[in-house]
């Protein structure tokens, strides 16, 4: 059986890589270093299934501060990247420090050790590399233009994994994903604070006026592309991995009242810096080569991260 490397294997798309890794009888080396931007017990509890598994294996480490023990990356057949300082907002400021260390110094860490063994290295990038892009829906070879230093960090790995792959022959395949939401989603993002909204009657805030629409991605969808790359593309490849579910926010925000049956308790704010007015991915590469397509529409995908949140009224359907 095939044995990976999983860089933030206790994050919201990490660890659900990892259980469907282990699940499909894959052996996992899993890395975290449990990052302050996010409570450490919500990451303790993605684990808790894979944690029950002699298949997997959990090294607490921080990849920008020093290499991977050697025994980690020994019999290994890949390894999953998915380690990153996340989310836009966050980004600004001294914030930023953090972007640099978590998502460049650290990439470049996994390439080194990933290049020098020959492993193939699936990279997590991210949409917001595109900014307000300059096409939609937009395909890969769109010129990249980040509107966040989120952004420009994950940019920077992009071309980082490059340069490495010219030196050392790294094979890696990044893929950009377009905002992933389902059960384990980060507390930070829209959809974890609209249902905490909903259960416990606090308010949401929307930044800006709802307008502003995403390509929402259901979790198990980006996993099943993330597999995919590691075992099917072509060496260099990238690649959008966007749910075809493009909503407004403030569309979402009805579409999650009908669901739970109930109103919610909404605040309009400022728009967020950074944050990207539109996006939506042309899937057109991954389709054709991956045999990938998403499987999961917004309802369905928004029911499933309600009813793991309790939030689901028995009503709905
Ligand atoms: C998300 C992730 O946070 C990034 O890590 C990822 O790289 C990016 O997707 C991507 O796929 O490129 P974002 O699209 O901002 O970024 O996702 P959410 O945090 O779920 O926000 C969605 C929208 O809701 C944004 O317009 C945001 O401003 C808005 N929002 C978010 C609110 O109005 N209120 C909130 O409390 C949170």
């Amino acid at each position: 059986m095939p044995r990976y490397l999983v860089t933030g294997c206790a994050g919201f798309i990490g660890s659900t890589l990892t259980d469907s890794l282990l699940a499909d009888g894959c052996e996992i080396v899993g890395v975290d270093a449990f990052t302050d931007y996010y409570d450490r017990a919500a990451k303790e509890a993605a684990l808790r299934d894979a944690r029950d598994r002699s298949s997997f294996t959990l090294l607490e480490h921080d990849l920008a501060t020093g290499p991977l023990p050697a025994d980690a990356l020994e019999g290994l057949d890949g390894v999953f990247h998915m380690a990153a300082r996340p989310g836009v907002r966050a980004s600004w400021g001294a914030g930023f420090e953090a972007y640099v260390s978590d998502n460049i110094l650290a990439t470049h860490a996994v390439a080194d050790a990933a290049g020098a063994r020959g492993l193939r290295l699936v990279f997590a990038s991210s949409s917001s590399i595109y900014g307000d892009a300059l096409a939609y829906p937009t395909p890969e070879d769109t010129p990249p233009s980040p509107i966040s230093p989120y952004g420009v960090t994950k940019l920077a790995c992009e071309h980082l994994l490059n340069a490495h792959a010219r030196d050392s022959g790294l094979e890696h395949v990044a893929l950009r994903y377009f905002t992933v939401y389902g059960p384990r989603q980060r507390p930070d993002m829209a959809f974890t604070r609209l249902v905490a909204a909903l259960v416990s009657g606090s308010e949401f805030e929307i930044y800006g006026d709802g307008s502003q629409s995403r390509d929402f991605t259901f979790v198990a969808d980006a996993v099943a592309a993330t597999i995919a790359a590691m075992r099917d593309a072509p060496v260099g490849a990238t690649y959008n991995v966007g749910g075809g579910s493009e909503a407004a926010l403030r569309d979402v925000v009805a579409l999650v009242e009908q669901l739970a049956g109930r109103p919610l308790n909404i605040r309009y704010g400022e728009r967020a810096a950074g944050d990207v007015k539109r996006t939506l991915a042309d899937t057109a590469r991954i389709r054709a080569e991956l045999k990938w397509e998403p499987r999961t529409d917004l309802r369905v995908g928004l029911a499933a991260q309600l009813d793991a949140a309790g939030a689901l009224a028995a009503s709905a359907g």
